[in-house]
């Protein structure tokens, strides 16, 4: 128990203790050393001082009376102006005593005094101090002297009948006045009278007012010391003095004259600044610090840091500078550390700039990597792209361009960003035909043509090839039967190639669809076998150099809405240099078409594609696909079965029946017969193509035929064939229209221009 008790004194010791270690640490030294800096309630600070030696001169005199308060009372030198208050400021709190009047109830003067003050040194300070009158029956005024100026005098009056008509914090005549003194004033007279002693005119004070109040009150004080009410009255009663403001100043002239002389000068500490006044001068401290100016080293550095008031640094960001402060963050973080700046944020520390620095470094390694990567990449596809443009006749294509310079260049270079666009980036529903060259997608150009566009299935330098060649032999081409090439698109690794767009579909479609081949007439198929072969007469004999198409068949025979035939898909197509009639290849071509003599040699001709042709006439006659695995082994083959069916003379039989009918049997066996020739098993046997068409446009035209269903020979058949050729070719070379009839056995006639039959 007595241990607890120890103990508790020992923590209310502490206490104390570090209460006075706080307070005495936050208080700095207002008065010099060795001198007391208090009188009672009172600080004084120098260059007030109590005793020689601690003040600054007399004028700063304070004279403490012990001997007769408890606690001490300082006064002003050894006058009786009790001081309540000294600013470092420049202002000094005294009490000024109060002039009253006070009546009998007969109307005699019960009290009156008239208190005066004087500083001589300091003056009143006429802003914080107001000279009031209070009273009912009541004038006085403030009299005195100022600096180096004449006396003054200012007063005000005031009255009231009641105690209903005084109002709270009014003072402005009814049982109150107030006046403002003017600048300078060091002596203060206060004078205090009653109107009843004044002018007979006035009732006596007695009758009148005293009721309400039988004193009259006037003060120079404090404004903020007094505010007038209704109680004022009684409440002055007892008060005896009021605190009055007043300014002090060093008075050794300017602060200029003043620094002349250090050892006078008044402003001893570091950090401080001196403010000239009407009657000398102040020191302060500057900003920043606070203390005594007046005393050496009296400016201390105020620690902002201490006070949140004093600084905008976030907590325990903030660093005390003399004079000023900082706000700083810690060693990791970023910002100005200001409460309403940008704070303190998680800086980079060393390891996460070295992270960081390295992952750039890699990364710029890695782009730059990536750069040249691709600059390599690109010269290699550039190569790659040159090397298949020269293996796959790129080379070829230019020089044809190039020999061709004369003629308009047909092809347009498309680029591969138009060509994706127009096909909605190659979408699947945008695929029309597919086939072993590639793929055929409907497109939209930007400016509304529909075109074709033709894309090769996988990236095969053989398709490639494919490509190049169909460009080169379409470049070459103009005709009115032949699907137009509007351009092409090298870009890609596969070019592609763009194409007028046919919307009819292919003459296959019309043939083997039952519902399109009804519509098909004999009339329109006879005008599509003769465009066709008028194509590829004109592609054997007017091109120069002629050209094999290789892959005639009705799937390559694309009709418009007029069903003009257009013959498309030049990519197996053959240049036939001029000075050769045959070329040795590999065998390409589609089953069912191809020609068994090609087969067999490999020598390509243009009779090859005359076989072909006598299939899709055939086709045309019959409706039959050009193989079929429903027919036996030996008629499997279009061109079997209807050679056999021409032995057996049942040709009628395997006609299409949609195009029988009346009065064109003949026409039919014609044509049959055209067909049966063209497919003869000897090349050359066949007519040429020109012959052909000759044949088939006259037909077309003129209804006519020459020869005989029932021939049996076919040397003969195709003699006589040859001979009629030769008629329409006769007619045909004046440009006049191949109506012309007459025979002509003499085969030397017919000159192919390429040089077939050679
Ligand atoms: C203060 O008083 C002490 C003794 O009371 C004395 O030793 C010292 O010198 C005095 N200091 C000054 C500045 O007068
Ligand atoms: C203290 O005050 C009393 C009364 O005002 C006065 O008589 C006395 O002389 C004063 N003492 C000093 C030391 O001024
Ligand atoms: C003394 O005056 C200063 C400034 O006028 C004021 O801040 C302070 O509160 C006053 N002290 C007292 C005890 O009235
Ligand atoms: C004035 O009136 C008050 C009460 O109202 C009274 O106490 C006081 O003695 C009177 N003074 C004189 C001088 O009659
Ligand atoms: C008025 O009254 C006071 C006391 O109230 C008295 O001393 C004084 O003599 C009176 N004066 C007259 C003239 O009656
Ligand atoms: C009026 O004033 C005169 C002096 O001016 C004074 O002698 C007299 O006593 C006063 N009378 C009253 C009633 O206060
Ligand atoms: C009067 O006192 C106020 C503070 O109460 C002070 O700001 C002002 O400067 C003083 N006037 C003069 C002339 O010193
Ligand atoms: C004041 O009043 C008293 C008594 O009421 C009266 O004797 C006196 O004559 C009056 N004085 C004046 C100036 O009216
Ligand atoms: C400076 O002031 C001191 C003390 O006030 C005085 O003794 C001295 O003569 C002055 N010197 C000059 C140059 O005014
Ligand atoms: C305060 O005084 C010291 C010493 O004269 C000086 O170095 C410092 O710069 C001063 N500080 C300010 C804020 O003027
Ligand atoms: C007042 O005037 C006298 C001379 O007329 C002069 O010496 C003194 O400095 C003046 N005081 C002020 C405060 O202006
Ligand atoms: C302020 O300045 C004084 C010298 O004038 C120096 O001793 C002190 O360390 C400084 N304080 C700070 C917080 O910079």
């Amino acid at each position: 128990m007595g241990l607890h008790m120890l103990l508790l004194q020992a923590h209310f010791f502490l206490a104390m203790l570090l209460i006075f270690v706080t307070k005495s640490q936050t208080n700095f030294q207002i008065a010099k050393p060795n001198c007391t800096d208090r009188c009672g309630d009172v600080s004084i600070p120098f260059p007030f001082g109590t005793r020689e030696g601690c003040y600054l001169s007399e004028t700063f005199l304070v004279t403490c009376n012990h001997t007769h308060y408890d606690p001490p009372k300082p006064f002003l030198r050894h006058s009786n102006i009790e001081i309540t208050n000294i600013s470092l400021d420049g202002q000094l709190t005294v009490l000024q005593f109060i002039a009253k009047e006070c009546y009998n109830r007969n109307g005699t003067e019960a009290l009156s005094n008239n208190p005066s003050i004087r500083f001589k040194e300091f003056t009143v300070n006429n802003t914080a101090n107001k000279f009031t009158v209070v009273g009912c029956d009541t004038y006085a005024f403030v009299s005195g002297s100022r600096n180096n100026k004449s006396g003054y005098q200012t007063g005000c009056t005031s009255q009231c009948a009641s105690k209903d008509d005084l109002e709270d914090g009014s003072c402005s005549g009814v049982g109150c006045c107030q006046a403002s003194i003017p600048k300078g004033v060091w002596e203060v007279e206060l004078t205090l009278k009653s109107y009843s002693n004044f002018t007979e005119s006035y009732d006596n004070h007695t009758t009148t007012v005293w009721d309400v109040d039988n004193c009259s009150y006037a003060f120079l004080a404090e404004e903020s010391a007094f505010t007038f009410s209704p109680n004022s009255l009684s409440i002055l009663r007892n008060v005896e003095e009021l605190p009055m403001v007043v300014d002090w100043a060093i008075d050794r002239g300017t602060c200029e004259e003043s620094q002349k002389n250090m050892s006078s000068y008044a402003c001893k500490s570091t950090n401080s600044s001196c403010k000239g006044t009407d009657n000398g001068y102040r020191c302060y401290c500057s900003e920043g610090y606070e203390g005594n100016p007046y005393l050496i080293d009296g400016c201390k550095d105020i620690d902002e840091c201490e006070n949140p008031n004093l600084n905008i640094c976030e907590k325990d960001r903030c660093l005390n500078t003399n004079g000023s402060f900082k706000c700083f963050c810690t060693k990791g973080y970023k910002g100005d550390g200001k409460k309403h700046g940008r704070g303190c944020i998680r800086g980079q520390s060393l390891v996460f700039k070295l992270v960081a620095g390295i992952s750039i470094g890699i990364t710029v390694l890695i782009l730059l990597i990536c750069w040249l990567l691709s600059i390599l990449n690109r010269r290699k596809l550039n190569t790659m792209k040159q090397k298949f443009f020269l293996q796959n006749g790129g080379l070829l294509l230019q020089e044809r361009l190039t020999q061709r310079q004369q003629l308009p260049v047909i092809v347009n270079i498309f680029s591969s960003a138009e060509l994706k666009k127009a096909t909605d980036n190659f979408h699947d529903s945008r695929i029309v035909g597919q086939g072993g060259y590639g793929t055929v997608y409907k497109g939209l150009l930007a400016d509304n043509r529909l075109v074709a566009i033709k894309k090769s299935k996988e990236v095969d330098p053989q398709q490639v090839e494919q490509f190049i060649n169909e460009v080169i032999v379409l470049s070459q081409i103009n005709h009115r039967n032949v699907v137009k090439l509007l351009g092409c698109c090298l870009e890609t690794q596969a070019p592609l190639l763009v194409y007028e767009f046919i919307e009819n579909g292919t003459l296959f479609e019309h043939i083997h669809s039952k519902t399109k081949a009804r519509s098909l007439s004999w009339d329109m198929r006879l005008r599509v076998a003769a465009e066709a072969a008028g194509v590829l007469a004109y592609l054997h004999s007017a091109a120069s150099p002629p050209i094999i198409h290789r892959d005639i068949k009705s799937t390559n025979i694309l009709l418009d809405t007029s069903f003009t035939a257009k013959v498309s898909d030049f990519g197996a197509s053959r240049l036939v240099p001029l000075d050769q009639t045959q070329l040795s290849t590999i065998v390409q071509g589609t089953l069912g078409y191809l020609d068994p003599e090609y087969i067999q040699t490999n020598q390509l001709t243009q009779k090859s594609d005359v076989y072909s042709f006598g299939v899709v006439l055939v086709e045309l006659l019959t409706g039959k696909k050009a193989l079929s695995y429903d027919r036996p082994v030996e008629e499997r083959s279009l061109a079997n079965y209807f050679l056999l069916a021409l032995e057996r003379s049942c040709l009628f039989q395997v006609l299409d029946d949609n195009i029988i009918c009346g009065g064109n049997s003949d026409e039919l066996t014609s044509v049959a017969m055209l067909a049966k020739i063209c497919l003869h098993v000897k090349g050359e046997d066949r007519p040429s193509m020109k012959e052909v068409a000759k044949e088939l446009e006259g037909l077309r035209l003129a209804g006519k035929h020459s020869w005989n269903q029932t021939e049996p020979n076919e040397a003969e058949s195709e003699s006589l064939l040859s001979g009629k050729m030769k008629a329409f070719a006769i007619a045909n070379g004046d440009g006049s229209s191949s109506t012309a009839i007459g025979y002509d056995n003499s085969r030397d006639h017919i000159i192919l221009p390429m040089g077939g039959g050679r």
